[in-house]
């Protein structure tokens, strides 16, 4: 019984043609009525067509495989602890961006090609497209596999022949060797999935001290919930669960004694949103919601998304989801044996404790200034940046109506320290993004400290500010149109941008104007 269709990426080419040798601009690609897809369910050919009429033909593979071979989807534990998906490591590549010095020149790809080939390294992917920093001009984006050949001597090449040329790592701290580069970070929405299996432990593994350790049954459902994540792709919808009777139990438990210390605990936005989740995504004590409609409750409010995740991420890759208002949540539920208790984040954190705020639309935008800030961030300021978030989204207080409230994930979800934060026992101190992102913190005790914020509008504001202090040679913009990061780095994109914001400010201008007649 085939059960899924695996889609290899397609490097071999019929004929005689070899590697780096796509030389020409290609103009077209169709799909060719080739002997292979006549002769094999698992091939196709594309047909490409080039400018000067060259044509190649490029045969994708598709594997099927059934139940019994499902070990190809499986993670591998790598030396270091990390896991990730058997076969080519995608992330690990290195990115070159450039721009040649004359795009109109007949053969300027061509002659970049050539470079590679000389020294001997091996492309896995190429896409051209306009170019943002220099209108009228193409700029081309290499995958590079940097284990093969002179990388770093093909690019001091390139670089005197390009109008520029950026190097974007994955393993950005091995390779100094290739001068000027920043760490690699998504541009795109679905770059997401580049490294939503690169977890630094999956979530199928337990430590000795938790609760579920000893339970084989529970064992098995985190397997369960690990995988159907590790296998979610962006775009498709996400994974519906049928929650055990014992899981639901255990989240009525958090459920209703959360839901009696909200009303006097939590800030003014989460007890706002609360009732909409429960009159729109079935939050009840007797159901646990869908992280899909969650997700799209969030969508309607603030364009952000919940996406499903199989273990633990990176600090840089999981602040680098919400530059794109992506929350990288969990699906499975405590050990019922504890319900007002979990040593890591569970269903009951994600959607009592994270998900309400998402709903708003300052806090999101806090959330998401974050996330853009940490894109392309040296390590240091990574650092920084999780602290502040641990701080806020996870640990923030604030002030509203000269009473202290909770409005951090970690306090909304957990019972027990909920009520700690405010009986006066820790430590008070106000929000300060150049003080607090040096604070040390526990990670399995209540906080001895909290930073208070005045207002999410205010705590906005600050961030937004600090972010301008990391140090990194472009700025960076959000466009919810193509759901993608622009690099801010050259006369044109700021020109382009004040242009958007002149229009933006003519919308306010007309619209300020027809209050005003009809106020009159
Ligand atoms: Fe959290």
């Amino acid at each position: 019984m085939f059960v899924n269709i695996v889609f290899i990426l397609v490097y071999s080419c019929s004929g005689p043609i070899k590697r780096n040798t796509l030389n020409m601009k290609l103009s077209k690609q169709e799909r060719a009525n080739s002997a292979s897809e006549k002769n094999s369910k698992s091939m196709c050919d594309y047909l490409l067509v080039f400018k000067n009429g060259n044509k190649i033909i490029i045969r994708v593979c598709l594997i099927f495989y059934n139940a019994k071979c499902v070990c190809l989807f499986q993670p591998v534990l790598m030396t270091g602890g990390n896991y990730i998906r058997e076969g080519r490591d995608s992330s690990k590549s290195t990115c070159l961006v450039l721009s040649p010095q004359n795009t109109q020149e007949v053969g300027a790809l061509a002659k970049i090609l050539k470079l590679f080939e000389e020294n001997e390294v091996n492309l896995l992917h190429i896409e051209s497209r306009p170019s943002k920093r220099q209108h009228g001009h193409y700029e081309f984006m290499f995958e590079c596999d940097p284990t093969t050949g002179n990388l770093d001597v093909a690019t001091n090449k390139l670089r005197e022949s390009c109008e520029y040329l950026q190097v974007i790592l994955r393993n950005h701290n091995d390779n100094k060797k290739l001068g000027e580069s920043v760490p690699w970070f998504p541009r795109r929405i679905r770059d997401l999935d580049r490294f939503a299996n690169q977890i630094l432990s999956y979530g199928a593994e337990l430590d000795a001290d938790h609760p579920g350790f000893t339970d084989p049954e529970y064992r098995k459902r985190r397997k369960y919930f690990a995988d159907i994540a590790y296998n979610y792709r962006h775009g498709e919808p996400l994974p519906h669960v049928d929650y055990t009777k014992e899981e639901i139990e255990t989240w009525g438990v958090v459920f209703k004694e959360l839901s009696r210390l909200y009303p006097t605990h939590a800030c003014k936005e989460h007890n706002h949103v609360f009732p909409l989740l429960i009159q729109n995504c079935a939050y009840r004590e007797d159901n646990i919601p869908q992280l899909q409609d969650v997700s799209n409750f969030l969508k309607d409010c603030t364009g952000f998304t919940l996406r499903p995740v199989a273990g633990l991420l990176s600090s840089r890759d999981f602040l680098a989801g919400l530059a794109f208002r992506v929350f990288h949540s969990t699906q499975y539920i405590r050990h019922p044996s504890r319900p007002l208790y979990t040593p890591e984040p569970d269903v009951c954190h994600e959607l009592l404790g994270h998900a309400p705020l998402f709903a708003d639309p300052a806090f999101a935008q806090f959330s998401q200034e974050i996330g853009l800030a940490s894109l392309g961030a040296p390590d240091d300021y990574i650092e920084k940046l999780a602290t502040l978030f641990w701080f806020t989204v996870e640990y923030g207080m604030c002030n509203q109506d000269g009473e202290l409230k909770a409005y951090g994930a970690g306090l909304l979800s957990s019972y027990g320290e909920l009520q700690y934060c405010l009986e006066g026992k820790a430590e008070l101190r106000p929000f300060e993004p150049e003080k607090t992102c040096l604070q040390k913190y526990p990670i399995t005790s209540y906080q001895p400290i909290y930073y208070v914020a005045n207002s999410f509008e205010e705590a906005k504001a600050q961030m937004i500010k600090y972010a301008q202090t990391v140090p990194r040679p472009f700025g960076v913009r959000y466009n919810p149109y193509t759901q993608s990061v622009e690099i801010l780095d050259s006369k044109e994109q700021i020109e382009d941008l004040m242009t958007c914001s002149n229009q933006d400010m003519q919308v306010l201008i007309d619209a300020l104007k027809k209050l005003a007649t009809e106020s009159n």
